[in-house]
Parts: structure tokens; C-alpha cells; sequence
């Protein structure tokens, strides 16, 4: 499904429901920005397909100005289809579990801060369905820095060669919770792998659309073991020289937080990363929040 911006941003508003929306595009091959709505208030159907499809065909939008407690956040977000909650229950916020935290105080068993998501990857790609949609809201913070970049992973596919494009279609990766020869030094998450050993997932390197019916490079590099037939050593190799060759800068949208903002993106089609250039004595809390997906293909 491939929904013209015209459609998107010029559909006649007055029939949406929310007759102050806009939509806007931010760049030529990712991200949109939408302002005039309050998500807090009814949306209606016709509404709620045209963000749908703005996210589809932008692959993440930012909303702007919302002011939520946790379960009108979880409520605006089900919007966009049924939530599930974080993996790890030490992240969930206890009174809302489909509220997962990123937060820059969290500290694992070693006493070291977690970096989380520092690395360009796509979220729980370690369940046999994993999210199709992550979102972000704003709760706390850092003056500056502390960005959250979001990359166009269907155009970085398509740049690739040819015949790279060839060798790697019919790939798998086998998905755990971190794997051997990944460079992540997350000690809980080592010690999770260790105790609870899950059952790998697999999954294809290359995935198509359900909906858009376009392909797009799918993994999260320090949850791949190996790529089927490949080492642990040599899948972190090709992994992280696909990353390089295909998210050109062109394709990247760096999220700079503003209070009040929601960010929400389609990981079908994208990957993301933390930037950690902020004062680490000031505090940037997100609550994250995965809209189930289906098995990817
Ligand atoms: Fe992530």
C-alpha cells in the first residue's frame, strides 16, 4: 500500500474528525511531522487510516504538543493497533506494564549505565512476532543532545549493488537475546541469555512489507547469534557493513526531543538509534511503548 502525500496531508479535513490536523513532510525519504491533533480526545476511523498511513509511507511521524498520563498514552497509541509489553518486566512501568522505560539512570547488575539501543537495530527481533511500531514520549529530558535517530532501511536496501543485494535476500538470522559475538556489554542481558537460554528465533535478513509490499534490511545486531551457514564472528561483520553501506546519511531522521513530543515508527521499514552525546548527569526518561506485529516475511 502506498498512499500518495497528496492523499495524506491534503484529504479534506473537515470529514476527519480532527479538522486542525496537518501533516508535513520532513525530508525527502523519512519522517513527518503532525500537529493540530490532541490524541487524547476521540479519533475518528478515517482520522486514525490517515495517520496510519502517513506512517506507513513516512515510516515514522512526530506528534507534536500531546500531554499524557500513562494510559492516555497507552490509549493514543492503540491507535495504531493492540500493544505488547516490553520483554524484559524489569523495564515495564509498574502501574501501566505496557509502558516500557528508557531511561539514562538505569544501571545493570555491574553497576554499569546501560547503553541502551546505542546501536542501529530494529526492536525484539528475539520474538517470532515482533513490533511492527515503536513509540516514544517524552518525560524527561537533557538540555541538549540525546537525539533519537530513525533510518530509512527500504531505501538503504535498495542502495545496495546488485549482486549484494542477491547474496544476502535468502538470508537468516538467528535471533537470541544477545548474542556471543555481539559488541554489547549489557551484563543483565548476558546473564538473562545465560539462565533462560530461549529457544532461537529466525528470521529473514531481508524482510517484505506486509502492507507496502516493499524490502527492507531487518535484524538488531546484538541479538543476532549468526546468520544461517555463517560464525557468530563473521555475522557481526556483514552485519555491521550492511549498516554502513545502506544508512546514508540522506535517509536518517535525527529526532531532537522537544517536551510534548510523541515519535512513533514502523519497524518494517526502519532502524534506530540512541545518540548518548547528552551531560550524563541530567536525566532523559522516554516511555516506550510496541504495537504487535506479525511474523516477519
Ligand atoms: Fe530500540
Amino acid at each position: 500500500m502506498q498512499v500518495s502525500m497528496e492523499k495524506t496531508a491534503g484529504a479534506p479535513q473537515a470529514k476527519t474528525g480532527a479538522p486542525h490536523m496537518k501533516i508535513t513532510k520532513l525530508s525527502e525519504h523519512i519522517g513527518a511531522e503532525v500537529t493540530g491533533i490532541d490524541l487524547r480526545q476521540p479519533v475518528d476511523a478515517a482520522t486514525r487510516k490517515q495517520l496510519y498511513d502517513a506512517l506507513v509511507e513516512n515510516i515514522t511521524l512526530v506528534v507534536r504538543n500531546q500531554d499524557f498520563t500513562p494510559e492516555q498514552y497507552v490509549a493514543a497509541v492503540s491507535l495504531f493497533g493492540e500493544l505488547m509489553p516490553d520483554e524484559s518486566e524489569k523495564n515495564r512501568l509498574p502501574e501501566q506494564p505496557l509502558i516500557g522505560l528508557i531511561n539514562s539512570r538505569a544501571i545493570d547488575r555491574e553497576g554499569k549505565r546501560v547503553m541502551t539501543g546505542e546501536r542501529w537495530h530494529s526492536d525484539h527481533v528475539n520474538q517470532p512476532q515482533p513490533p511492527k511500531f515503536t513509540c516514544l514520549y517524552a518525560v524527561k529530558l537533557p538540555d541538549k543532545g540525546g537525539a533519537t535517530n530513525i533510518a530509512n532501511t527500504r531505501a538503504g536496501f535498495a542502495t545496495l549493488p546488485a549482486d549484494l543485494k542477491k547474496r544476502i535476500e535468502g538470508m537468516k538470522t538467528v535471533n537470541v537475546i544477545i548474542g556471543s559475538a555481539s559488541k554489547s556489554v549489557n551484563a543483565d542481558r548476558r546473564a538473562w541469555q545465560a539462565e533462560a537460554a530461549p529457544p532461537p528465533v529466525i528470521h529473514p535478513l531481508v524482510r517484505t512489507h506486509p502492507d507496502a509490499g516493499t524490502k527492507a534490511l531487518y535484524f538488531h545486531p546484538n541479538k543476532v547469534e549468526n546468520i544461517v551457514g555463517m560464525s557468530p564472528e563473521d555475522s557481526q561483520v556483514l552485519l555491521e557493513d550492511l549498516t554502513e553501506r545502506a544508512l546514508k546519511p540522506e535517509y536518517v531522521y535525527s529526532h531532537q526531543w522537544r517536551p510534548g513530543d510523541m515519535l512513533i515508527w514502523d519497524n518494517r521499514s526502519a532502524f534506530h538509534r540512541a545518540s548518548f552525546d547528552y551531560d550524563p548527569a541530567q536525566h532523559r526518561l522516554l516511555y516506550r511503548t510496541l504495537v504487535k506485529g506479525d511474523t516477519p516475511r
